[in-house]
């Protein structure tokens, strides 16, 4: 009676390990499509974030997003690309890193519209909700990237063409041995500085102290 009991939540337990991976299958197929591109792909070992799905409907996302990606979304590329081309306008161009799941990104362009705003992350339900927001109130200054900041500014962004760089509360990472994922170091700070104009800023905001002198150490303040 007993093993018999086992067994059955041995079943139960593998029935819902089934389910589980079933779902996950088809949650990266659905991105998969929808983005045209190889998910969890960076150069990088050592990544600065860590993807997360909960909470989206994924078949409802999907279906938002395949209609308004041709409009807001760049497809990741290992080639320059030309921005003025995209934006098909000579407008100032503030890139936004990790903008996060709240609409601050679409609110500020929505509030600056003579400033292009291009946003780069890899949390999909943000994208989400600031593609949303942008199609709902008609906002035509944002384009966004799904894929790593550092491969994106790696390949893709010409040197010397933006007017700002900003990172908001960037993930602090903040136990010494997980440091290493930090995405502000020495050497991305020197390659944001090579994409910028002569007199453009690199904007950072952190509420994490450590993170706040270590990023202090590369400029000179
Ligand atoms: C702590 S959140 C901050 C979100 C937003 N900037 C804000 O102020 O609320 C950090 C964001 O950076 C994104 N991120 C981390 N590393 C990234 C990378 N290498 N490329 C693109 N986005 C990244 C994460 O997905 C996350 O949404």
């Amino acid at each position: 009676m007993r093993k018999n009991h086992k067994y059955i939540s041995y079943i139960f337990l593998k029935i819902i390990i089934d389910y589980i991976n079933l779902i996950n299958y088809f949650r990266k197929m659905i991105m998969k499509d929808c983005f045209n591109f190889q998910l969890f792909h960076t150069n990088y070992k050592t990544k600065s974030y860590v993807l997360r799905y909960r909470k989206t409907n994924f078949l409802n996302s999907s279906n938002i997003i395949q209609k308004l990606w041709a409009q807001f979304g760049i497809t990741y590329t290992n080639n320059y690309i030309s921005l003025q081309d995209i934006f098909e306008n000579n407008k100032p161009i503030i890139v936004d890193i990790g903008f996060g799941s709240r609409e601050y990104f679409v609110k500020k362009a929505e509030y600056y519209p003579n400033i292009n705003f291009l946003g780069i992350e890899v949390y999909f339900p943000g994208i989400l909700s600031n593609i949303k927001y942008a199609n709902l109130y008609n906002i035509n200054n944002i384009k966004i990237i799904n894929y790593d900041a550092i491969d994106v500014f790696l390949y893709m962004i010409p040197n010397k063409i933006l007017t700002m760089v900003q990172i908001f509360f960037p993930d602090p990472w903040p136990k010494r041995k997980h440091h290493k994922r930090r995405i502000i170091t020495d050497v991305f700070i020197k390659l944001l500085s090579k994409k910028l104009m002569t007199n453009g800023i690199i904007y950072i905001k952190t509420d994490c102290l450590s993170y706040a002198y270590h990023i202090k150490k590369f400029f000179k303040i």
